[in-house]
């Protein structure tokens, strides 16, 4: 599984890169107005140290506007994919995006049908929002198997991007499911390293190291 981050911060981005373990990036309209800088920066940014997908989402809702930005947006650098909301409009500029050979993430799913729809529209992405289901009371990761089993029937390439991630436990179940990737918080990457029992494994075999007095170099 692709694991991508969720964030449009830069310096934290920078500092998680290093690992070798960020295979590509999200952002959003709440993310880019929360790193206060100019959009078209940001990204540009972001992809000059990231060589997998950067997502970056169009901010118009008409069809003919969704299609400039979207065009603008992937102008930016060749590993951007533009981002699109699961509407009628979002959709028909999928398609047409796609046959302009521009990558797209389809965003705001809730529902196994616009995975389909999007899907047969030609999206390279689709973005399931597992914890905002899941904040509403629904089963969010109940929609990640819905639509594996949905692509897997129709043999549809579009990858399943899960999103919305608030947990390591929801990395782990979207792992099970079969989700192509999975989008995270940068809090949330970084716990994915952490087991108390990984913590307290190691200070018990330093405090014996210690006590052979030996160095390996
Ligand atoms: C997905 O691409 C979105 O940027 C993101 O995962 C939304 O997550 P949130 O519900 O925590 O805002």
């Amino acid at each position: 599984m692709n694991l991508f981050l969720d964030t449009a911060d830069t310096a934290v981005l920078r500092t998680l890169a290093v690992t070798g373990l960020v295979d590509g990036v999200t952002t959003n309209p709440s993310l880019i107005a929360k790193s206060g800088r100019p959009m078209g920066e940001v990204i540009a940014e972001i992809c000059g140290f990231v060589e997998g997908p950067v997502s970056a989402e169009v901010a118009a809702t008409e069809l003919e506007a969704m299609l400039a930005e979207g065009r603008a947006l992937a102008g930016i650098a060749p590993n951007v994919v533009v981002k699109l909301p699961v509407t009628k409009n979002g959709l028909i500029a999928v398609r047409v995006l796609a046959e302009e050979g521009i990558q797209t993430n389809v965003t705001l799913c809730f529902s196994a049908n616009q995975a389909l729809l999007a899907a047969k529209a030609g999206a390279t992405y689709i973005s399931p929002f597992v914890g905002r289901l899941a904040d509403t009371g629904e089963d969010g990761m109940q929609l990640v198997h819905d639509i594996r089993a949905v692509y897997d029937n129709y043999a549809f390439d579009t990858e399943i991007l899960a999103a919305s991630m608030r947990s390591t436990d929801h990395v782990q179940a979207a792992a099970i499911a079969g989700a192509d990737c999975a989008t995270i918080p940068p809090a949330v990457f970084e716990a994915l390293f952490k087991h108390p029992l990984t913590e307290q494994g190691l200070e018990l075999f330093e405090a014996d190291w210690a006590r052979t007095g030996q160095s390996i170099v």
